[in-house]
């Protein structure tokens, strides 16, 4: 089992990201080798300032070690700091169909009615994150329900690569994606997506949000005014009541149906109160460690730096095989 996995560095951490990706990749690190890394250059497919980006690239990595991702036990890099991702990206640009792209329901929903107006690695994107996955012969992609698309693409591409070529370079890897908890969803608005990009603060937690942000998020979370049922399934048609339940199940390593048990006939008067004692709690020694690593962004830079190299020589001999098997003259 070979584990690879990354995250933009934009904006901060929440809890959509914690629960579908992040805590997940951390209980990972026990179970096989894993990779994780910051997608710069993934980040600038949307304008950044210098400035930002590397203050988010130092921020991010050390929310991840403050999540529990672990450098002696995983590689931790910034894909920027390892040539061979733009360099595959270039060959599998090559071998992928536009048509497969202009069906990524993500580029649609990035780019909205600005198509035209949208970078070319925008569209590409995916692309790229084909190459961060297959440079390292993954077999598992831990992943929140809407990267599922991004990941199945990734075997196309590499599917597609081996019929053109007659070698079977890569490895097929599979999308991970947890039980509970693979699609987050807005406090305001349980229908849609909790996300970075949604202007307003109160429909998302981010994992640096002090105590009190916290519990008066989760007093304000939209909800209904029915009480929870007996079982999960009768939440149906009640997505923000869902939602928090699925929190709750997710941060507790329940089932979302032995939640909803336990609070049956309690109203969200009474179960918001545990919900959000339990984030608080799941919050503050991340919180604590996070200020650690934004105190010594030295210590920050030199993992970052010394998880680069690991990758690189992990990395290359894939690389070389691409370039072989589709008859370049490398240097590699
Ligand atoms: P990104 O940065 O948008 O999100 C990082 C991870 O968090 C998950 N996630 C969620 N899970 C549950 N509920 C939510 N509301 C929620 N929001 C985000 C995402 O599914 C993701 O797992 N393209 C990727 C980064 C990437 C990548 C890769 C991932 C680049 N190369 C290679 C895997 C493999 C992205 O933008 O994730």
């Amino acid at each position: 089992m070979r584990i690879v996995s990354g995250i933009q560095p934009t904006g901060n951490l929440h809890l959509g990201n914690y629960i579908g990706a992040i805590r997940r990749w951390a209980a990972m690190q026990d179970e096989a080798e894993c990779f994780y890394f910051l997608a710069d250059l993934h980040a600038i497919t949307v304008y950044v300032s210098p400035d930002e980006l590397r203050s988010n690239v130092r921020e991010m990595a050390g929310a991840l070690l403050a999540c529990g991702i672990d450098p002696e036990r995983s590689v931790l890099f910034n894909h920027a700091r390892v040539a061979a991702h733009a360099e595959m990206a270039w060959l599998l640009s090559c071998v992928a169909r536009i048509g497969w792209l202009n069906r990524m329901t993500q580029f649609k929903e990035k780019s909205g009615k600005n198509r035209e107006g949208v970078s070319v690695g925008l569209y590409s994107y995916p692309i790229l994150q084909a190459a961060d996955v297959l440079l390292y012969q993954a077999t598992h992609v831990p992943v929140g329900e809407d990267q599922k698309q991004h990941v199945e693409l990734i075997r196309d591409i590499a599917t597609k690569f081996h019929n053109d070529y007659g070698q079977e370079v890569f490895t097929l890897p599979d999308a991970h994606i947890g039980e509970t908890g693979a699609r987050i969803m807005s406090l305001r608005d349980g229908t849609a997506k909790m996300s970075k990009s949604d202007p307003s603060d109160m429909s998302r937690i981010n994992l640096i949000d002090d105590s009190d942000t916290v519990a008066q998020k989760i007093r304000k979370a939209k909800t209904d005014a029915e009480p929870l049922p007996d079982s999960f399934d009768a939440l149906d048609g009640r997505p923000e009541a869902r939602n928090l339940v699925t929190i709750y199940a997710a941060l507790s390593d329940r089932t979302p149906q032995s939640v909803v048990e336990e609070h049956s006939g309690q109203g969200f008067g009474a179960f918001k109160p545990k919900l959000a004692e339990l984030l608080v709690e799941t919050l503050r020694p991340i919180a604590a460690r996070l200020n650690d690593y934004r105190a010594h962004p030295d210590a920050v830079d030199s993992v970052l730096e010394r998880g680069a190299e690991r990758a690189a020589a992990v990395a290359a001999p894939t690389l070389s095989a691409a370039y072989k098997a589709m008859g370049l003259f490398a240097r590699h």
